[in-house]
């Protein structure tokens, strides 16, 4: 299949006749490490993907967004009137949602027709919703010249979402698809919103991270996701501090004493997540690829036991991954299915996933499907 950039560019000519003022892409992602943590204020360890989603657009004259989504085969068009969220639903919504959160900044965006191509496979945990609000915003705000520094575009990807398509999610990633660095991972603090650029060129060191889509059916995955950034909520209140990130190791026990079964493991998931990401980190620039194969085992059995939001197909992924020599392994992304990251000396990818897709036969799970990812730069203008 030829490449999404290309094909927005080839699929707008066709449509309107003319070409495109620019192309702009954004990536998916995945995450290396420090799940559930972004809502707690806390740290992520995510890098994008060289898979892209690209937005053709053009300004327009008519007042209106035009939006054609070319793997729906779909075209939605809205103006300013529509931008009430719960208006637009859909794909659509979060084209929608961008322009929606431009105008509640108090910015201008300009009218524009745009055609979306993708290639980051949907539902797979790999964040393709932030990948189209930041190629969408990144256009948007490059068409009409807007005054909106990169560091500040996660936030209002994050609002689009959060606020026009009903999705409580945190801002890792947003961070992603807009702040990546190619051969990089990207240290965030969800509160602060410092980064850091942490090499992770995994191939010159002879690994690589297999990413493995289980393609498990998501299950329950908008509730839950909101359930657990609920009891995160509670939690926070009863133990009288900010945010979860605020409760250090040394606290914990005493901080779990007060909380009840599901809080307190919940809790201790987030507590020690946060003290994970911190020492990938660490084990990434003192070049410790078993440390860091350790410390993403471990947050998959704190996301399993402590979390609950792995499902047998992802456990699966883990269990056999580990089994056939992967240093480690991990499930990425919210949770409910998706994909499962596995830390694989580069010349055992194809052992590792011929050994999951032969075990998802035996069990009767769907055929998984399985990558090796290396990290690519975020969102920009590439024509
Ligand atoms: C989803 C959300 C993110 C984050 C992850 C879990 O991807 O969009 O904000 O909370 O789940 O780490």
């Amino acid at each position: 299949m030829t490449p999404s950039t290309e094909r927005a560019r080839r699929v707008y000519a066709e449509r309107y006749d003319t070409q495109p003022a620019g192309v702009w892409v954004a990536p998916g992602r995945v995450n290396l490490i420090g799940e559930h943590t972004d809502y707690n204020d806390g740290f992520v360890l995510p890098f994008a993907l060289p898979h892209l989603i690209a937005v053709a657009a053009e300004p327009s004259s008519t007042g209106r967004w035009t939006v054609y989504s070319e793997s729906a085969g779909t075209e939605a068009t809205f103006g300013v009137d529509d931008l009430v969220p719960g208006t637009v639903d859909g794909w659509a919504a979060y084209p929608a949602g961008v322009v929606w959160a431009l105008h509640d900044g108090g910015l201008r965006p300009p009218p524009a027709r745009l055609v979306v191509a993708s290639d980051v496979p949907v539902g797979a945990g790999l964040s393709s919703s932030a990948a189209l609000e930041c190629a969408v915003l990144t256009a948007l705000v490059d068409l009409g010249g807007l005054d909106l520094p990169l560091p500040r575009r996660p936030s209002v990807a994050q609002r689009a979402e959060n606020a026009y398509v009903g999705m409580p999610c945190g801002i890792m990633d947003q961070s992603a698809a807009t702040l990546c660095r190619a051969g990089h991972a990207l240290f965030l603090d969800c509160r602060s919103l410092d980064i850091a650029h942490i090499p992770c060129d995994l191939a010159a060191d002879g690994t690589a991270v297999l990413v493995i889509n289980t393609n498990a059916p998501h299950r329950h995955v908008g509730g839950e996701y909101a359930a657990r950034r609920a009891t995160c909520e509670t939690a926070t209140a009863q133990l009288g501090v900010a945010a979860l990130r605020d409760v250090g190791l040394d606290d914990l026990p005493r901080a779990l004493a007060r909380l009840d079964d599901v809080a307190r493991r919940r809790t201790r998931h987030v507590v020690t997540e946060n003290q994970r990401v911190l020492d990938t980190v660490a084990a990434l620039r003192g070049n410790d690829l078993p440390g860091v194969g350790r410390l993403m085992t471990a947050s998959h059995a704190s996301m399993r036991d402590d979390y609950e939001i792995t499902v047998p197909e992802v456990d699966t992924a883990v269990e056999t991954a580990l089994a056939a020599g992967a240093r480690g392994a991990r499930m990425t992304g919210g949770g409910f299915g998706g994909c499962v990251l596995a830390l694989v000396d580069a010349d055992r990818t194809a052992a590792v996933a011929a050994a999951v897709a032969g075990t998802f036969a035996a069990r009767g799970f769907a055929a998984p499907e399985a990558f090796v990812a290396t990290p690519h730069g975020g969102a920009t203008r590439i024509a």
